[in-house]
């Protein structure tokens, strides 16, 4: 495939460690961690994979996989440890020999501007709830793309809204850990304004930049062909992703869930303006479909997820449905008609297990083929899909799951730090491979 990136992703929590180092202050993620019960096994991100120390031999994992891209996030605390003011040259440089050691490699580094881990001193200040939090964001944006937009040309502004917004401040299964609607649309709000606001800033700053958003789609199915449960899916989706597509395209909530929100939203005249500034290409997260049915005692969504049975489910428990992504990149593109598409995750979980170093990961083979094949599927029936990165590098901090999921290519063993390649780094290996030959 001529003009496809093929590439592996990461996130600065999920790898780096070395948490009270480089002069970084704490985000939300280390506080909430410590939240008892809120992460499986009480582990959190103070070691993670060493990523802050070993980054040179990971750059050399990637390397070795043959991929064109490597997409990263950078922790904004590292660079502004107070949030906004004074930069950090430790954590500037850190970047930067990251930046430069994948180029030295030949792997175009993608960065996230924004993959959750909010400065705690900003969280203390409201966090996204309150509307500076799109000034602390511009400003942010604006040293990231004058430090490093030299050498990067890539940048994805914030990674899946939805979790930020809707898991971490209306359902509190993530960091901060609030549950209040009010709360949680402000920050969908502010997140969605601080994208727009920050786009241009990254344009002037960075000659050919390409700049998007990463959404993660979830789409939902039924058990029944009930008019109610078709409504459920209806709402479902438009909380789920129109949400932030149809501002970001369209300048406009998606009436159908706005009537459900009891209360005035936070727009202030112009801010649709701002928001659907245009971008450059729409990162899409796909993993699994969801299947639901109405439940009008639950609100602002009145659904609830029911269990499909008999079906193929990764460790997350998951379903495994690829028609379904072939599908939601479809009407994407029907619907909104973004420029270019890039498939920034997409990986599975499995209980891997080491066997005279060997990891044997047939699952994941398998679902990293299928889901590659639905990619194909709707590249070739018109959606403009240029890239695909696999989620996910390495076994890393899986949020509120602690170590126990692994989503990686390559193994780690958290006593030793080791990496070991499993099948299917190999298999994604010899894909690229073969491609560029061809
Ligand atoms: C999406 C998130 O961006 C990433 O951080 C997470 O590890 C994967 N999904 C898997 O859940």
């Amino acid at each position: 495939m001529k003009n496809f990136t093929w590439g592996v992703a990461t996130s600065s929590y999920q790898i780096e460690g070395a948490v009270s180092e480089g002069g970084r202050s704490p985000s939300i993620w280390d506080t909430y961690c410590q939240v008892p019960g809120a992460i499986v096994n009480g582990d959190n991100g103070d070691i993670a994979c060493d990523h802050y120390h070993r980054y040179n031999e990971d750059l050399d994992l990637i390397k070795w996989l043959g991929v064109d891209a490597y997409r990263f996030s950078i922790a904004w605390s590292r660079i502004l440890p107070d949030g906004v003011g004074r930069v950090n040259k430790e954590g500037i440089d850190f970047y930067n020999r990251l930046i430069d050691g994948a180029l030295a490699r030949g792997i175009q580094p993608w960065i996230t501007m924004y993959h959750w881990d909010l400065p705690q001193i900003l969280q203390d200040r409201g966090g996204w709830c309150n509307r500076e939090s799109v000034d602390w964001f511009t400003e942010y944006a604006d040293v990231l793309s004058q430090n490093f937009g030299d050498r990067v040309t890539n940048w994805i502004t914030f990674n899946e809204p939805l979790c930020i917004a809707w898991i971490g401040n209306l359902w509190g299964g993530m960091a901060p850990g609030i549950r209040d609607l009010n709360t949680a649309v402000k920050v969908a709000h502010h997140i969605l304004l601080a994208h727009g606001k920050s786009v241009p800033i990254i344009r002037r700053n960075v000659k050919l930049a390409k700049v998007g958003i990463t959404l993660n789609i979830t789409p939902s199915s039924t058990l029944t062909e009930n008019p109610e449960d078709l409504l459920a899916v209806a709402l479902n989706d438009s909380w789920d992703h129109e949400w932030f597509l149809d501002p970001l395209f369209a300048k406009e909530y998606p009436k159908k869930m706005v009537d459900r929100i009891p209360f005035e939203l936070p727009i202030h005249l112009g801010d649709f303006d701002i928001i659907a500034t245009p971008i450059d290409f729409l990162g899409i997260n796909y993993y699994f479909r969801q299947t639901i049915a109405a439940d009008p005692e639950i609100s602002p969504v009145p659904v609830k997820d029911v269990k499909r049975i008999g079906v193929p489910r990764t460790a997350m428990g998951w379903e495994i449905h690829p028609p379904t992504f072939t599908k939601l990149l479809i009407n994407i593109n029907q619907k909104y008609k973004p420029k270019e598409i890039f498939i920034t995750e997409n990986g599975s979980a499995w209980n891997d297990l080491i066997i005279d170093e060997k990891i044997k990961d047939s699952e994941r083979i398998e679902y990293l083929q299928s889901h590659l094949d639905a990619i194909l599927d709707a590249k070739s029936k018109g959606v403009p899909i240029n890239g695909y990165f696999a989620w996910s590098l390495l076994d890393n901090f899986e949020w509120a799951y602690g170590y126990e999921k692994r989503f990686g290519l390559f193994y780690v063993d958290y006593q030793t730090q080791k990496r070991t390649p499993k099948e299917s780094a190999f298999y994604y290996r010899d894909l690229i491979l073969n491609r560029t030959t061809r």
